[in-house]
């Protein structure tokens, strides 16, 4: 058993994800794992790390997959006891010209970056020691303001909000999608935007959980859009390379000294039921 810290970095083979691996090698002093779905990806972006002279250790992590979920928990379990630092960065994102329907493009967004994000959070938040730092990756997309029903704003921006009530509202929007109703129930027309305002909103509600019931244990959450960046996601687009999308994630897992935030890229408090600074 180890008395290391400890930090995890979901869907960390590429982009985002990979840089802040990258940049907790260089800063963070503990292990950094570089987790993936894919363990041929994974394995090769940590050789890629290896050459660069740094030392993250890989273990597989589809955020999607309970048994996945629960071997990586009991594997940091037995092996170190606990996490100091969770970034929970996997995500997906259709594409504009995508010919799947609507409503499966919903339920497969919802599914990995919504869902998996609450998936990975109930399997290792009882493993975060006291002090942790959780860094849930949202977008500008995830800005309350982009969903455009009042109705709804209200529901997701409720102070008392619970976690299985965010569960029902992410649910309700899958069900509209495939009923063709998304727009006219006022969701708008984007699965990525709601997966990712789900995100924010539910940081803020496991936020209220920790202080309400765990007030002790000292655990920050907060949730940052990271900056338009170059990745596969945005197809190689984007103003910022990698490395400086990963600045504002590493600033909260490693400095920020506040708590249930919604973070901009240059790592301003932005108010998450105002306006945004700028569109990305
Ligand atoms: N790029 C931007 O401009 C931008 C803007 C705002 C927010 N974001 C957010 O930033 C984060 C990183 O995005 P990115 O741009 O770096 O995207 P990316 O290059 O497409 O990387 C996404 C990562 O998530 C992984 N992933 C997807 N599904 C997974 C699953 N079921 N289990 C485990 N890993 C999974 C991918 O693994 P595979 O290689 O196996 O697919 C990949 O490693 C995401 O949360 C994204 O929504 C990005």
């Amino acid at each position: 058993m180890s008395s290391n810290k400890i930090a995890v970095v979901t869907g960390s083979n590429k982009g985002i994800g990979y840089a802040i691996v990258k940049g907790l090698c260089e800063k963070f002093n503990g292990v950094v794992y570089l987790t993936a779905r894919d363990v041929g990806r994974g394995e090769a972006a940590v050789n890629k790390l290896k050459e660069l002279g740094f030392n993250p250790l890989f273990h597989q992590l589809d955020v999607t997959d309970q048994s996945s979920v629960d071997k990586f928990k009991e594997y940091i379990k037995s092996k170190h006891e606990g996490i100091d630092i969770l970034v929970n960065n996997a995500a997906i994102a259709f594409k504009n010209n995508a010919t799947e329907p609507f409503g499966q493009q919903a339920e497969e967004t919802i599914k990995v970056n919504y869902f998996a994000t609450l998936r990975v959070s109930e399997a290792l938040f009882p493993l975060l020691r006291n002090n942790a730092k959780v860094v849930n990756i949202s977008s500008s997309s995830g800005h309350l303001s982009r969903i455009p029903s009042e109705d709804l704003r209200a529901k997701l921006g409720d102070s008392t909000l619970t976690i299985p009530d965010l569960n029902k509202l992410m649910e309700k929007f899958v069900k509209d999608a495939k009923d063709d109703k998304a727009y006219s129930e006022g969701w708008g027309r984007s699965a990525y935007v709601v997966s990712k305002v789900g995100v924010s909103a539910l940081t803020f509600a496991q936020q209220r959980l920790f202080d309400n019931e765990q007030p002790n244990r000292n655990i920050a959450v907060n949730v940052v859009h990271p900056g338009y960046v170059v990745t596969d996601m945005t197809s190689q687009t984007g103003h910022l390379t990698t490395e400086e999308g990963a600045k504002a994630p590493l600033y909260l897992a490693l400095e920020a000294d506040f708590k249930g935030k919604y973070v901009w890229y240059d790592s301003q408090i932005v108010d998450w039921y105002g306006t945004t600074p700028s569109q990305y």
